[in-house]
């Protein structure tokens, strides 16, 4: 298994002289960084598997990352805990958890009561992601008392594990700025803020109904009183359920950017994706940045769901995509060892005689997100008003989050009696941003008379326009009323490559047919954001069109670091004059070779639907057909499904996708009941210090 951290990265710097504490696994002396969680410390040192099931043995380790789904406890000194959110301590004793933990020894009455603190405040923000930083900073402008709480020891959210530009505009969403900077400044902003208490370490288990929040702030239970309520919770991963889905290795896209993008881990050597979705596509890319080997992306449609832009980049690096096809299973003893996949029919049955096999130890599943939104009907079934932003509202990209963090944050405002307004302009981005993106329409030609000037292939309608804010001559312009028309260029170029430097797609490139008087060959600047040493000036590459396809060879002739974006390379290619319009980017890996092999796949039932608990497909479908119940709850006390510590939070989903496979209309399904905390809260928060 892989044994690494990420010591070369073209975006993250590297902390060369990091400090380290020492722990024991299993009885193994080990080293992790300061601050660094148990799961990412392990996974450094190439242990992926955490500990065994105690209903059938199975290996166990991580999933979401996300403190969500319970797969990844361990005991740390003594007691068990989700590694991928409890850092390493110096000194900490950490074993696997095989079966079931024990009960402590010391069981001596400790002291209990004293009153819960409950602290009063004008908004309580539960979510310091996008949606509710940005939110935070209006109230805070207008003076207003906030707590804003998060579950995490920083804040950001996801925006600290997105390394790559943004789309947007520059104006309304810093378009074309990494979402961990954005993250990074909208948290620095946010500590400036006199009236804002933040609460980080501070999960919000349960909503009641007195109106009390109760929060574990940093180990502590405390119940928070607020006037309103903004709920920017965003959104966990789906999932999937295939034979295999429950071994270590496959995890979320979002465990993944986890682990590499935030904790600078390398936790494989070859990745496989399932989704096609930005997530996944974005998640490939992060893999290459990672020097992390990605041998495809399977999605199920006949398209990639997500930007062209993003797509048309990672096959120009090489990466297959395997569109109308599945996983049909994960294979391996105790960790993954292969992926089997086939093509799928218009019903998206699998074809018999179309399996492939690919070896890989690790497989993404980044088939989408889903809302967050349990605390707020938590709050709206005890009559409790409640305002909400980001994906805990709809799901779209951070950039749509942050705008409508601004839009809720007014509305409170608003309703505070303050002479505000919500501008229409807010309304009208926030409906752009949260748009699917349009047709492919193809891109505008590049000029025939100019001898400078930037190809831009951006050949579908998104929302995104930096490349023509940043344009000195405003020779880029989207014609269309809103910026979800496609850029062209039309005037005079200057060469600054400004708007190779911006571009979020790496869709531009800047062609100078003035660099060869004999016109045999040009010079075509290409952004490049790999790994140092991927290429080297003199070297020839293969380039490749758009699409990936392939173009033909060039020399590297220069490679500077952009003067606009500065972690963005621009490298100079020397092309065959023929080739200046074409070429669009650089081949990192040849396309595997899938190779077909007689398939004994079983396609049956068994695969497993509540993790906690180890509960297959077949149990559920059985009990429900034999049974008749459209009652989750029923199921639940039949099969214990969703029952475990994760409280149904991966696995209620699947549930209800089990209910509609066998033709029952979901609105005839009978929810399951959530529980008053909706996660575990450890007996010691409600304890006194001593
Ligand atoms: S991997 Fe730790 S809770 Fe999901």
């Amino acid at each position: 298994m892989t044994k690494s951290r990420i010591t070369n990265h073209p975006i993250l710097s590297v902390d060369k002289k990091p400090s380290y504490v020492y722990f024991t696994f299993n009885g193994e002396k080990l080293k992790a960084k300061s601050g660094e969680m148990i799961s990412s410390a392990l996974f450094a040192h190439g242990i992926h598997v955490f500990g065994h099931h105690k209903k059938d043995n199975s290996p166990q380790g991580m999933f979401c990352a996300n403190g969500q789904c319970s797969q990844c406890l361990v005991i740390a000194d003594g007691i068990p805990v989700k590694s991928c959110i409890t850092p390493v301590k110096d000194g900490m004793n950490v074993q696997s958890l095989d079966g079931l933990p024990e009960l402590l020894k010391d069981d001596e009455i400790v002291k209990t009561g004293g009153a819960i603190p409950i602290v009063d405040t004008q908004v309580l923000i539960i979510g310091g992601g996008p949606a509710g930083l940005t939110a935070a900073l209006e109230l805070g402008g207008m003076g207003l008392k906030c707590i804003v709480c998060d579950d995490k020891q920083g804040l950001g959210g996801k925006l600290s594990l997105q390394t790559h530009n943004f789309f947007g505009s520059i104006r309304d969403c810093y378009a074309g700025s990494r979402g961990m900077d954005i993250g990074d400044n909208l948290a620095s902003n946010i500590k400036e803020e006199e009236t804002i208490d933040i609460w980080t370490n501070s999960p919000v288990v349960g909503i009641f109904s007195d109106k009390k929040i109760g929060i574990v702030k940093n180990g502590k239970y405390v119940l928070v009183k607020p006037k309103q309520l903004l709920i920017t919770t965003g959104a966990r991963e789906k999932t999937l359920v295939f034979p295999g889905c429950d071994l270590p290795g496959v995890y979320g896209a979002g465990a993944f950017q986890t682990l590499a993008n935030r904790d600078l881990i390398k936790p494989t050597d070859k990745l496989f994706i399932v989704g096609g979705g930005n997530v996944g596509l974005i998640g490939a890319y992060h893999a290459l940045q990672a020097g992390i080997d990605v041998i495809g992306i399977v999605e199920a449609l006949p398209e990639c769901g997500g930007y062209k832009v993003h797509l048309d980049k990672i096959k120009r690096l090489g990466i297959p995509i395997f569109t109308s096809h599945t996983v049909l299973s994960a294979e391996g003893k105790e960790h993954l060892e292969r992926v089997v996949i086939s093509k799928i029919d218009k019903s998206f049955k699998p074809i018999p005689g179309t399996e492939a096999v690919f070896e890989a130890d690790t497989l993404l599943i980044a088939v989408g997100l889903t809302p967050v939104d349990e605390l707020r009907k938590q709050a709206e079934s005890f009559g409790i008003k409640t305002y909400a932003a980001g994906d805990a509202d709809v799901i779209a990209e951070a950039s749509a989050a942050m705008i409508s963090g601004r839009i809720a944050a007014r509305q409170i405002l608003i309703d505070n009696g303050f002479d505000v307004e919500i501008p229409p302009e807010l309304e009208e981005m926030i409906k752009i941003l949260r748009s699917k993106p349009g047709p492919v329409k193809g891109i505008y030609p590049p000029p025939k008379d100019k001898e400078m000037y930037p190809v831009i292939r951006c050949a579908q309608e998104i929302p995104c326009n930096p490349c023509t804010e940043v344009c000195v001559l405003q020779s880029i312009k989207i014609k269309e009323p809103t910026m979800m028309g496609r850029p062209r260029f039309e005037g005079d170029c200057l060469g600054c490559t400004r708007c190779v430097s911006i571009c979020p797609g790496l869709a531009i490139t800047l062609v100078d047919k003035r660099y060869d008087k004999s016109k045999k060959t040009a010079r075509v600047i290409v952004p490049w954001e790999m790994p140092k040493g991927t290429i080297r000036i003199g070297q020839t590459v293969t380039t490749t069109g758009m699409e990936g396809e392939i173009i033909g060879k060039a020399k590297v002739i220069a490679k500077k670091k952009s003067k606009w974006q500065n972690k963005r390379t621009l490298v100079s290619l020397e092309v065959p004059f023929k080739h200046a319009d074409l070429v669009a980017g650089i081949q990192i890996k040849k396309p595997t070779i899938k190779k077909p092999v007689e398939s004994n796949i079983k396609l049956d039932d068994d695969m497993i639907v509540c993790r906690c608990e180890r509960v297959t497909k077949k149990e559920v479908v059985d009990y429900i057909k034999k049974t008749g119940t459209h009652d989750i709850n029923a199921v639940k006390a039949a099969l214990r499904v969703g029952m475990g510590p994760c409280g149904g939070k991966t696995c209620t989903e699947l549930i209800i996708r089990i209910f509609r496979e066998l033709g029952i209309d979901i609105k005839d399904v009978e929810p399951p009941v959530e529980r008053p905390f909706n996660q575990e809260v450890p007996l010691k928060s409600f304890l006194e210090e001593e």
